[in-house]
C-alpha cells in the first residue's frame, strides 16, 4: 500500500518536472510531418509536463501574446526553411520575446531561411551560407552518402557544464553524436554565447557540392554545431544547425565511424537533446535567491540606521536550485560575497551552514560610507545570480571613543601634577608665616594700632 502511494507520488512528481508557469510551449514547424519524424523528442517534453501547441511557422494566425501577456513561456522553432513567420511573429518580435524572458530552441539545416538567419544574428551567432554543411572527411558515419556530411562528433566536444549537457553524457567512452546540418559561427565579442557542441578539429563548413575555392567560414573546432545564449535576464536560446539532430531516426540509430569502425549501438543524441531541452526551458541550472539577512554578531535584526565601523557582521543568503520541479537548497563551495564601496573592501567565500544557507562573518572595515553586500555568482550552465543589499556604515559617535587611551598618560600626568603643584603652592603661600624679628614686629604693631 505504502509502496503504491510512494510510486504514485513519484509519478506525479515526475510528470510535473516543469513548473506550471513554464509549461506553455509553442512549436513552430515547417510542415506537420516534423511532428511525426521528431515524435520522441516531443514526447519526452510532454512527459515532463510541457503543454505543446503545434503550429505551422507561416500560419497567418500565429499569436505570441494577447492583451500584453505572453501565451507561451517557451518556443520551439523546428522550421528551418521558413523565410518569414506568419501572424504576429517576426524576428523583432522574437527578440522582444527573449528580452521579456522567453526561452527559444531553434533548429536550422543546410537550407535555413532568412528568418532563422536574422534571428541567429540577433542572438550572437551566424548561420553559415545557404547550402553549406559541416563536412568531416575523417569522422563520418557509415551511413553517409559520400559527401561526408553525416558526421560524428565525440561527446568530449560538448561544453563542460553538467547542467546543460547532463553529467553522464560528456565522457570519453560515451557514444558520439550524429550530426547533419550547417555550421554556426559564434560572435567572438559576445560573452553571453556558449558553445554547447563543436565539431572535431578536422571538420569545416562548406557547400559539399562545390569545390573549396575560398576559405570556409568555419574551420575545425570553430565550427559550432549547437550554440546557446543566456541573455542578461537569464532567458535562454539554443540554436542547433541541424534539425536532424533531434529526429527519431537519429535518436535510435546505431552509429559507426567509417574510418576506424568504432561501433555504438545508439548515437548519443537522445540523452544530449533531452539535457539541452531541460536547460533551455529552465528545468535545470536555475538558481534563485530565497532570502538575504545581515546583522551584527549577536543580534538578530539589521541595525535600524547604520552599522558602525569595525562592527563584526554576519551575512546569510539562502540560494535555491530548481531540481525536478522543486526548489532545493543549492550546494557549491565557490560562492563569494563582496562588501563593496565602489571597490570591494572585503571579498570572502560564503560557507554553507547546516540549514543549507550560506554565511559569511567578517569585520566591517574602518572606513565609513555607503556599502553593498554583493553576491555575483556567474557560472556556465547556471542562471546568473546577482543580489545586492545596500547598507550604511557610520563613524563612531563621540561617546563611543575610549575614555582613557594609554598614549595620553603623559598629558594626564602633566595635568594632574600641575593641579597638585598649584594646590601645594597655594597652601604654602597662604599659610606661610614669617618668623617675627624685632623690627618687623614693631612695624606690624604700628600698623595695627593705626
Ligand atoms: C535580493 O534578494 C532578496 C531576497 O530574495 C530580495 O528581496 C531582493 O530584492 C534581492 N535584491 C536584488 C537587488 O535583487
Amino acid at each position: 500500500m505504502w509502496k503504491l502511494l510512494l510510486i504514485a507520488i513519484l509519478a506525479i512528481n515526475n510528470c510535473n518536472a516543469v513548473l506550471e508557469t513554464d509549461a506553455n510551449t509553442l512549436v513552430l514547424l515547417d510542415n506537420l510531418a516534423i511532428r511525426e519524424t521528431h515524435s520522441i523528442f516531443f514526447k519526452t517534453l510532454q512527459d515532463r509536463g510541457f503543454k505543446l501547441t503545434y503550429k505551422l511557422a507561416d500560419d497567418s494566425g500565429l499569436l505570441l501574446s494577447r492583451y500584453g501577456e505572453y501565451l507561451y513561456k517557451n518556443l520551439i522553432i523546428f522550421a528551418p526553411s521558413v523565410e518569414e513567420f506568419g501572424g504576429d511573429i517576426s524576428v523583432e518580435r522574437l527578440a522582444q520575446f527573449v528580452d521579456d524572458g522567453g526561452n527559444v530552441l531553434v533548429a536550422g539545416s543546410e537550407k535555413s531561411g532568412d528568418a532563422l538567419r536574422e534571428f541567429a544574428s540577433e542572438c550572437g551567432f551566424e548561420l553559415d551560407e545557404e547550402k553549406a554543411a559541416v563536412i568531416d572527411h575523417l569522422h563520418y558515419d557509415v551511413s553517409d552518402a559520400g559527401d561526408h556530411t553525416t558526421i560524428l562528433t565525440s561527446a568530449l566536444n560538448l561544453i563542460d557544464a553538467a547542467t546543460v549537457v547532463g553529467s553522464d553524457n560528456r565522457k570519453a567512452d560515451a557514444a558520439p553524436l550524429l550530426y547533419r546540418g550547417t555550421g554556426l559561427i559564434a560572435d567572438k565579442e559576445n560573452p553571453l554565447v556558449l558553445k554547447l557542441l563543436t565539431a572535431e578539429s578536422s571538420a569545416y563548413s562548406y557547400n559539399p557540392e562545390s569545390s573549396v575555392s575560398d576559405y570556409p567560414h568555419a574551420v575545425g573546432r570553430n565550427t559550432l554545431l549547437i550554440a546557446a545564449l543566456q541573455a542578461r535576464n537569464n532567458a535562454r536560446v539554443v540554436f542547433s544547425g541541424s534539425l536532424q539532430f533531434f529526429a527519431d531516426e537519429t535518436f535510435t540509430m546505431a552509429v559507426q565511424y567509417a574510418q576506424n569502425g568504432a561501433f555504438h549501438k545508439q548515437a548519443g543524441n537522445r540523452a544530449v537533446a533531452e539535457s539541452i531541452s531541460k536547460w533551455v526551458f529552465g528545468e535545470s541550472g536555475r538558481l534563485r535567491v530565497a532570502s538575504v539577512r545581515h546583522n551584527k554578531v549577536g543580534e538578530s535584526n539589521p541595525p535600524e540606521q547604520a552599522y558602525t565601523i569595525t562592527d563584526p557582521v554576519v551575512y546569510t543568503i539562502a540560494i535555491e536550485e530548481l531540481v525536478q520541479g522543486t526548489w532545493q537548497s543549492f550546494k557549491a563551495n565557490d560562492i563569494q560575497l563582496e562588501f563593496v564601496r565602489i571597490d570591494p573592501f572585503v571579498r570572502t567565500f560564503l560557507k554553507q551552514t547546516k540549514g543549507g544557507s550560506y554565511e559569511a562573518r567578517f569585520k566591517i572595515p574602518d572606513v565609513y560610507g555607503v556599502y553593498q553586500f554583493k553576491v555575483d555568482y556567474n557560472r556556465v550552465g547556471y542562471t546568473h545570480l546577482y543580489n545586492t543589499t545596500q547598507v550604511s556604515v557610520r563613524p563612531l559617535e563621540h561617546t563611543q571613543y575610549e575614555r582613557f587611551i594609554p598614549s595620553a598618560f603623559p598629558y594626564y600626568t602633566s595635568a594632574f601634577s600641575m593641579m597638585i603643584g598649584v594646590f601645594v603652592f597655594s597652601f604654602v603661600f597662604l599659610h606661610f608665616k614669617e618668623e617675627a624679628t624685632g623690627a618687623g614686629k614693631s612695624s606690624k604693631d604700628d600698623k595695627k594700632t593705626q
